[in-house]
């Protein structure tokens, strides 16, 4: 059963990660905040099978007047505001020459902006409270460079600098900051980037040491890790890589695969 005492806020929340984000919090016992675009029917409805008590809450979140009103309905609601997971964000795939001003300050706009918006909304809660975890859902094109993102991993590289900042800012008032930076994941947003044309699966699996996607459990294990206190507690300002060892690997492709 829900505990009400233990709140959590995922945005993103209809499909992907940030589904299975705040189904593996309900199963821990979270009461559950979703936000999206849209209602985020299904997610609710799986959320709801865990027992937890739920509010929805449809709006684009680059919009400041709708993070206010989406932390008045939680505040509203519970009165508190225990973990936030900035999951919510935008693919964009180009070669920099070709990224107007407008497609690079939209992409800044939901990756970058939207994480800051609800972290300062939800954590001035939280700094009230004496305690709470944010995690920020980056990327490993948070953590290198990859070709053809210009603006999506601006966005997470500022991404995982504002997870410092504030990890810097808020610790010692009890609430920690984190980023989780996954590798390629199966959903919605890769199959996309696929069908564009940007990449395949062999480019994915080739390149990863383990040879594989990462799954949206993989990811939401690492996020519900560092969102519980009980777990993570002196965790504060790191940017985990949930990659299959990506970043880690400098092996050219013959060696990485004589050793499959
Ligand atoms: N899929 C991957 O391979 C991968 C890899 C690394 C990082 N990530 C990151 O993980 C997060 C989730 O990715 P996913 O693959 O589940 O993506 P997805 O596209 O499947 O889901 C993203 C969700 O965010 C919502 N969203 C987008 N813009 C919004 C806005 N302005 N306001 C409110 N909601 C908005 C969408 O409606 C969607 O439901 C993203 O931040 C993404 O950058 C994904």
């Amino acid at each position: 059963m829900t505990d009400p005492s233990r709140v959590a806020i995922v945005t993103g929340a209809a499909q992907g990660i940030g589904r299975r984000t705040a189904e593996l919090l309900a199963e821990r016992g979270f009461a559950l905040a979703l936000s999206d675009l849209r209602q985020a029917h299904d997610t609710r409805r799986a959320v709801q099978e865990h027992g937890a008590e739920v509010l929805e809450f449809a709006g684009d979140i680059s919009d400041e007047d709708v993070v206010t009103r989406f932390a008045r309905a939680v505040k509203e609601r519970w009165g508190r505001a225990d973990v936030l997971v900035n999951n919510a964000g935008i693919s964009f795939i180009a070669p920099a020459e070709n990224v107007t001003a407008a497609e690079f300050r939209r992409v800044l706009e939901i990756n970058l902006l939207a994480p800051f918006l609800l972290a300062k909304a939800f954590g001035t809660m939280m700094l009230a409270q004496g305690s709470g975890s944010i995690v920020n859902v980056a990327s490993v094109a948070g953590l290198v460079g990859i070709a053809d993102r210009a603006a999506y991993n601006s966005s997470k590289h500022g991404l995982v600098g504002l997870t410092r900042t504030l990890a810097a800012e808020w610790g010692g008032r009890g609430v920690r900051v984190n980023a989780v930076c996954p590798g390629w994941v199966k959903t919605e947003m890769d199959a996309a980037d696929q069908a564009g044309g940007g990449y395949t699966d062999a480019d994915i699996t080739g390149r990863v040491p383990m040879g594989r996607f990462a799954s949206t459990e993989d990811i939401a294990k690492a996020i519900a890790f560092l969102a519980d206190s009980s777990q993570s507690a002196f965790v504060n300002g790191q940017a985990l890589a949930v990659d299959g060892g990506w970043t880690a690997d400098g092996s050219w492709e013959s060696l990485r695969l004589r050793h499959r």
